[in-house]
């Protein structure tokens, strides 16, 4: 899979936390398939984590047009880079990281040198509109912005100004949250106060996330095109009120499974893309393969959620409760004040239904026959995996867009429950018997449906599978 000195050469610059950095990289190698050249522009920590726990080198070296250049994030290695401590990377990288940015973009930088051709369009994450200013307007290299939330939430996000306006932001003290929202167009039906972006919850609307996200959010429409991981049977209402005001846009997902599909057209064997920023612990596959076909709930929270201690043990009881065998990822540094993140009495004695991995494959996690159902923090890459895995959902969002992302999974699209705002041992024993057997036979007709309708997208011919391929022939062709 050559490059080639005539064809377009994409630079792709993702937001350096793992969610973000997974689904860039599978939309990297989806454009080297396409004979595109591409420029991955990690930041120095993420590469680091990179090369020590994946195959990443040696998965991408076959695609001759392809290489990786880094750049800091201007935050201390030590930074935790995880739950609240997120937000401080949006400071750092307006102050440090974009004016390394702009020398490296510049002719003659790293990223504009050697015998490939020069860039000639930036696929920037959504939440990095500075690369617009700097490529765009400075440079004149068209810009595409990719956003790692669902249609619905960028499109919550975006009618922030109008949750503004019609009253319902900021919530107020007394406010009742399952109150339904009016200043959502299309979702009056079924978003309540509760289920808007986390960072909505803030008292004070100048809190810095909610600030960031809203101001990236509108400065969207100044890129050349947004492109969503999304499918469009999945979040069509969404995709029409977003496309009135930003009507280039492309919905290319669910995008693990669109590489995969194409990888497999093109070699016939399917492979292992793990881009995981942890070891992943394979022995938990083993342990599957001896339970019996959907009686096992894999339980995980993304990359970026920090339990408390009490939330863990009232989980972990839910799940011990419900008699059921669960597989729990308990990510490194993931539980508020314990070193040691999995409390000694939980590993002792009283498991024997569960196992507990500190970061599991968990696209063949949900794959195995052995899995389900799937309680999750509602993160936008595992609710597309557990989709198309056609694996029932119980949601229990953490923060930023998983709020929204589980109310369209409980209430919308029927694809499992909406666990929100509560950690509760008896009502998790409850929804997980009801998940596992009481409404499995409910479940599994809605949830079948998007599976075959997830999969019929990225077919030959489906949606996504056009719409990536108008990306590639906008790419080649574009200007600013
Ligand atoms: C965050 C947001 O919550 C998400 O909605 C947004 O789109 C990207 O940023 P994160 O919290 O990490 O991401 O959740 P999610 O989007 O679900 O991504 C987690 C990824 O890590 C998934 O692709 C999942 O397969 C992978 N993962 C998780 C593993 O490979 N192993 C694990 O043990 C846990």
């Amino acid at each position: 899979m050559d490059s080639q000195s005539n064809s377009p050469h994409v630079l792709i610059f993702p937001f350096p936390v793992q969610g973000h950095v997974s689904c860039m990289l599978k939309l990297a190698e989806l454009l080297c398939l396409s004979g595109v050249n591409v420029t991955f522009l990690n930041s120095d920590i993420i590469h680091r984590r990179l090369l020590r726990y994946t195959d990443v080198i040696s998965r991408f070296s076959r695609y001759s047009g392809f290489r990786f250049e880094t750049i800091s994030d201007g935050l201390p290695p030590d930074h935790p880079r995880s739950g609240n401590r997120v937000v401080d990377i949006f400071d750092s990288i307006k102050m440090v990281t974009k004016p390394m940015f702009r020398e490296m973009l510049l002719p003659g930088g790293c990223l504009n040198c050697g015998s490939r051709p020069p860039i000639s369009s930036v696929i920037a994450d959504g939440i990095m509109c500075f690369t617009i200013d700097v490529a765009k307007v400075e440079m004149g290299i068209p810009v595409f912005l990719f956003r790692t939330v669902s249609a619905s939430c960028f499109w919550a996000f975006y009618c922030i100004p109008n949750l503004i306006e019609s009253g319902d932001l900021p919530i107020k003290e007394d406010d009742e949250m399952d109150r339904l929202v009016k200043g959502v167009t299309g979702m009056e039906k079924y978003l309540r106060l509760r289920d808007l972006p986390s960072f909505c919850r803030a008292s004070d609307l100048s809190d810095q996330a909610f600030q960031v996200v809203t101001s990236e959010t509108q400065e969207t429409h100044r890129a050349n095109g947004l492109i969503l991981n999304t499918f469009e049977d999945l979040e069509e209402s969404a995709l029409i009120q977003i496309r009135k005001h930003i009507p280039n846009l492309y919905a290319i997902g669910p995008l693990h499974a669109h590489l995969k599909s194409r990888l497999e057209a093109r070699m016939a064997s399917p492979l292992r893309s793990s881009n995981s920023l942890w070891e992943e612990d394979r022995t938990c596959m083993t342990w599957l393969d001896e339970k019996a076909q959907k009686s096992v709930i894999y339980v995980s929270f993304g990359s970026m959620t920090m339990l408390s201690r009490e939330d863990l043990i009232e989980l972990w009881y839910g799940l011990v409760n419900s008699k059921k065998n669960f597989l729990w990822v308990v990510r490194p540094n993931s539980v508020a004040g314990d070193g040691q993140n999995i409390p000694a009495e939980l590993l002792e004695g009283t498991i024997k239904r569960g196992y507990m991995v500190r970061w599991a494959p968990q696209e063949e996690v949900l794959a195995h026959p052995a899995i389900g159902g799937f309680l999750t923090h509602s993160g936008w890459n595992s609710t597309l995996e557990s989709i198309v895995a056609s694996v029932p959902m119980i949601c229990w969002p953490y923060y930023a867009d998983q709020q929204v992302n589980s109310r369209l999974v409980g209430e919308v699209w029927k694809l499992g429950f909406d666990m929100k705002d509560i950690c509760d041992r008896m009502i998790l024993e409850t929804i997980i018997k009801n998940l596992m057997d009481v409404k499995r036979g409910e479940l599994s007709r809605p949830v079948d449906r998007m599976m075959k309708l997830a999969r019929r997208s990225i077919a030959k011919d489906g949606t996504s599978y056009s719409n990536l391929n108008r990306l590639i022939e906008d790419i080649k062709t574009s200007k600013t």
